[in-house]
């Protein structure tokens, strides 16, 4: 009856962290968003351009089951200053899912600027559009800059809906403290008007209880409906971008990662940026934009003059925004359970220091019953934490009152981990976002199981060089020498087809989207190997004209070009001229050394940065290019590197590199200012002239130019000429 009575001797087995067993599931997503785990185990998918997707893990297929119109940012204008974060956010099924197929959305509408909750119903499997209720509309506003839809949707044991929303507020105007600008026309900049704003949906946990026809309002949201000035449906105000939440399937107690401000340090205005994991007990006021951390408060900043006011009271906040709509005299600010700056944090260093991107993940509680236990029994009540730009999570050991007992590292190295659930046997499932900020598509799903000791089989597929409807199996292998079964199936649309088992599998006369292989050892084990059908559509191609074909080029020579397209804006058009030495490989473009390689990502700059395509901050490539010729350039960036920058490629900042040390940052600049040597290159008009870069002191006379054109939207020109002294 007691099963508590094995707790001592679990105890000495478990006093180390288990290492996981990570599996990839699916792959391939653009921008994935936000996970559900069906009751049959079958896993949905939202991606920010507005695909929804289900995944079968037990055969890894991956079907488009519908896509909503929605407003986002697109790879043809990847610098637009409107509706940066909006699309297709969050998604949560119902509760009796498994007998109404009923799922809710929260998107971003393509006309109408808000945000807005509604539930669908599946029709033979697909997203049915014409079956949306609208459930919340949340007006936002999408022009300078504005960021943060939170937009996480998830259930609670008691079948109450509650819905994440951000500050919608521009933060690049603020210092990194606390975006409050009251002047007129800077409205965008002030999440007084939003997440302090009680009379305003944006900056909040709203809680809601559907029903057939809408919602209604639960007890003990924070305002009683009908308090002037308020709205009913808020739980939780106070938020600035509470991106993923989870309720505690026991207390129904709400937990969510709060994503902080940027400021370095500590001025009169306010303390320092952190994020927060938050506990909420009961409705509450978490105090942005005046309260944050462990209920530090923001001092009143006047945005004309420049004036530092008077503190905020934790205990007393007041909203005095000429923008808010709502109560002036806001509930107490609640404190954060955990908090931490860009720095090391003082009161729980065992998160480490760098980028943050805080979210909450599932409450474990350990249960002999049921298939997997990720943790031990001494781990019940634990939330599993988790850091997007950290890439790690973390076990928060909970006491009977939330309060945090111990804090540790379960796992890392997860690429942008963006999601976190916790299927009915106990299967943590985790939705990595892919390696950059935007237009990614490698997003992942990875099974994280308790580590078995078995080891999973491998397998690698081709198709065939003599028939182009046969596959075969190129490789499959189990490193623990289990008998591997290898099964095929095709997708086809919505749904997938079985091929067959064993070495080949071939197709007849099908629409198919993808054949796949699954091995699997008997034990748990699987491995997945994808051939995708689909071929990608051509783009129309550049043409590079640069007078003639001549038979060499020379260093420092000045080359006339002209590029040429139907429908080319020229404006969009670069040029570029790159030295190949005729010694050593050509690695087919600027790029790093390994050791160098190792250092930049070891300090995760590379979650904002590649070398040669555009991710959040600039390609070092281009920073090469704009500063190589600068005397001062290694102590100019160094400097950024100590201090952040911002204003230099945009209004998007970068925060210190405080992981960074001295003769690491100069390691790590002459790298990347070296990176556009031989490279010259012309940009935004479609004809011009180019100067060839100058011979490199050590370098041989001959080797080849190699001269392109590149263009958004079109197939790039390329072609080479003999280098010449
Ligand atoms: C959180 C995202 C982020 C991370 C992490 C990051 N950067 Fe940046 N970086 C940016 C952004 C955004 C800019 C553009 C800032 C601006 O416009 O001034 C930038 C700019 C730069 C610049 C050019 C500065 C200038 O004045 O032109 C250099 C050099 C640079 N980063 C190097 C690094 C290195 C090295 C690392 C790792 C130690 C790193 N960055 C980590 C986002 C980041």
């Amino acid at each position: 009856m007691n099963k508590h009575l094995a707790f001592p001797l679990l105890l000495l087995t478990s006093a180390h962290a288990q290492p996981l067993d990570k599996t990839v599931i699916a792959e391939g997503f653009h921008d994935p968003m936000e996970i559900a785990v069906a009751p049959d185990g079958d896993l949905f998918v939202t991606e920010r351009e507005g695909r929804l997707l289900r995944v079968r893990p037990s055969t890894g297929g991956i079907f488009e089951i519908g896509a909503l119109k929605v407003e986002a940012l697109r790879a043809s204008d990847p610098n637009s200053n409107y509706a940066r974060e909006d699309g297709l956010q969050g998604i949560a099924l119902d509760p009796d899912f498994a007998n109404n197929q009923r799922i809710y959305l929260y998107y971003s509408d393509p006309e109408k600027v808000l945000d807005r909750l509604s539930r669908f119903t599946l029709k033979d499997g697909k997203l049915d559009k014409s079956s949306e209720l609208v459930l919340i509309e949340v007006p936002t506003t999408r022009e300078n800059k504005v960021c943060h839809h939170g937009g996480s949707v998830e259930f609670g044991p008691d079948g109450l809906l509650y819905l994440s929303t951000g500050d919608n507020t521009n933060p690049f105007e603020s210092s990194g403290s606390s975006p409050i600008d009251d002047r007129e026309g800077h409205e965008y900049a002030n999440a007084a008007r939003s997440a302090g704003n009680t009379n305003d949906l944006r900056g909040k946990i709203l809680r809601i209880k559907p029903t057939e026809t809408g919602y209604e309002i639960p007890e003990g949201n924070l305002f009683k409906p009908g308090t002037p000035k308020t709205r009913p449906e808020i739980y939780v105000m106070g938020c600035r971008n509470p991106f993923r939440i989870s309720i505690d399937p026991k207390t129904r107690n709400l937990f969510w990662g709060e994503v902080g401000p940027d400021a370095a340090s500590d001025t009169a205005r306010g303390p320092r940026g952190q994020d927060e994991v938050n506990v909420a007990k009961a409705a509450g006021n978490f105090g942005w934009p005046f309260v944050i951390g462990n209920n530090e408060p923001y001092s009143r900043f006047d945005f004309a003059t420049n004036k530092v006011g008077e503190k905020q009271n934790p205990a007393a906040p007041k909203n005095e925004s000429r923008s808010n709509t709502g109560l002036t005299d806001l509930p107490p600010a609640q404190p954060a359970l955990i908090w931490y700056p860009y720095a090391e944090s003082p009161e729980f260093p065992v998160l480490g220091k760098g980028g943050r991107n805080a979210m909450a993940g599932p409450v474990f509680y350990h249960d002999s019953a049921r298939k997997y236990n990720i943790l031990g029994p001494e781990d019940d009540k634990t939330l599993l934490a988790y850091e997007w730009m950290r890439g790690k999570i973390f076990k928060a050991k909970l006491d009977a009152d939330e309060k945090l007992k111990n804090l540790e590292v379960l796992a890392d190295g997860f690429i942008h981990p963006m999601d976190l659930e916790m299927a009915q046997d106990g299967t943590l499932w985790m939705l990595e976002y892919g390696s950059d900020w935007w237009f990614n598509k490698n997003g992942k799903i990875l099974r994280l199981l308790p580590s078995s000791g078995n080891k999973p089989p491998t397998i690698s597929i081709e198709v065939s060089s003599a028939d182009a409807n046969q596959f075969l199996v190129k490789e499959a292998s189990d490193p623990d020498g289990d008998p591997v079964t290898i099964t095929w199936w095709l997708t086809e649309g919505a749904t997938e087809r079985s091929l067959g088992t064993g070495q080949t599998a071939s197709l007849s006369g099908t629409t198919g989207t993808e054949v796949r292989a699954v091995a699997t050892d008997g034990k748990g084990g699987i491995a997945i190997a994808r051939v995708s059908l689909v071929k990608e559509k051509a783009l129309p191609q550049l043409i590079l004209d640069i007078g003639g074909q001549p038979k060499s080029l020379n260093f420092n020579q000045e080359v006339s070009f002209a590029v040429r397209a139907e429908g080319l804006d020229s404006s969009k058009v670069t040029v570029r001229a790159r030295y190949i030495p005729p010694t050593g490989h050509d690695a087919g473009g600027p790029q790093f050394s390994t050791d160098v390689e190792t250092l930049v990502t070891s300090k995760l700059c590379l979650a904002c940065h590649q070398v040669a395509h555009p991710s959040v901050g600039p390609q070092y490539l281009n920073v090469s290019l704009k500063y190589r010729d600068r005397a001062d350039a290694v102590d100019y960036l160094k400097g950024k590197l100590k201090n952040g920058s911002t204003g230099a490629w945009g209004e998007v900042p970068m925060p210190p590199q405080i992981a960074v040390n001295d003769e690491e940052a100069n390691t790590i600049i002459r790298a990347i200012l070296g990176l556009a040597d031989g490279i010259s290159e012309a940009s935004g008009s479609a004809s011009g002239k180019l100067k060839l870069a100058p011979q490199p002191p050590d370098a041989a006379p001959a080797g080849a130019w190699e001269i392109s054109a590149d263009a958004p939207g079109f197939l790039g020109a390329k072609f080479r000429v003999a280098a010449e002294k």
